[in-house]
């Protein structure tokens, strides 16, 4: 849901028929193109991962989102809370039965923490399947959620 680097979408693609990878920066598009140069099952996709509707007709197993923004790049180019909240809600409705998503969170700035919560609530909420809450134990660490549909 958010090519970045290409780091995510190469593990995958290494475990994957097929990866759609969506980023709204071209120069994540680029980055992420070079790293995947020998990968043929990967679809890149330079929209916001708002629209994967758009994109995506078959049900998918596996959903990544590592949020915030690119490194070493624009730091505007950054995922907002409520864009992020529709594209999970889109990410779920795609997702097959018995299908992931992995969530991380970047809380060590203020449009992150926003976003934190905004998904927190909605996710506990409405009773998602939370598997697993990852944390470090050091103040703003990341967060990363496992979320399985059943
Ligand atoms: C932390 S980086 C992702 C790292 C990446 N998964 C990797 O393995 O290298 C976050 C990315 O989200 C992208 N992004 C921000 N808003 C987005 C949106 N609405 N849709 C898709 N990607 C977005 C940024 O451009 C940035 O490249």
């Amino acid at each position: 849901m958010t090519a970045g680097n290409g780091n995510d979408t190469l593990f995958l693609a290494n475990i994957s028929k097929h990866v759609y990878a969506f980023d709204i920066s071209q120069e994540a598009i680029i980055r992420s193109r070079k790293r995947l140069a020998e990968k043929h099952n990967v679809t890149l996709i330079c929209d916001s991962h708002v629209n994967i509707d758009k994109y995506i007709k078959d049900k998918i197993r596996l959903f990544i989102f590592n949020l915030g923004y690119l490194p070493n790049s624009d730091e505007l180019r950054i995922t907002k809370a409520n864009d992020t909240l529709v594209a999970f809600k889109k990410a779920y409705d795609l997702l097959e039965e018995g299908g992931y998503i992995i969530i991380t969170f970047y809380i060590g700035h203020r449009g992150g923490k926003d976003e934190y919560y905004l998904l927190d609530d909605y996710i506990k909420k409405n009773r998602f399947q939370l598997l697993e809450t990852y944390r470090q134990d050091r103040i703003e660490s990341p967060i990363t959620y496992i979320i399985r549909k059943s």
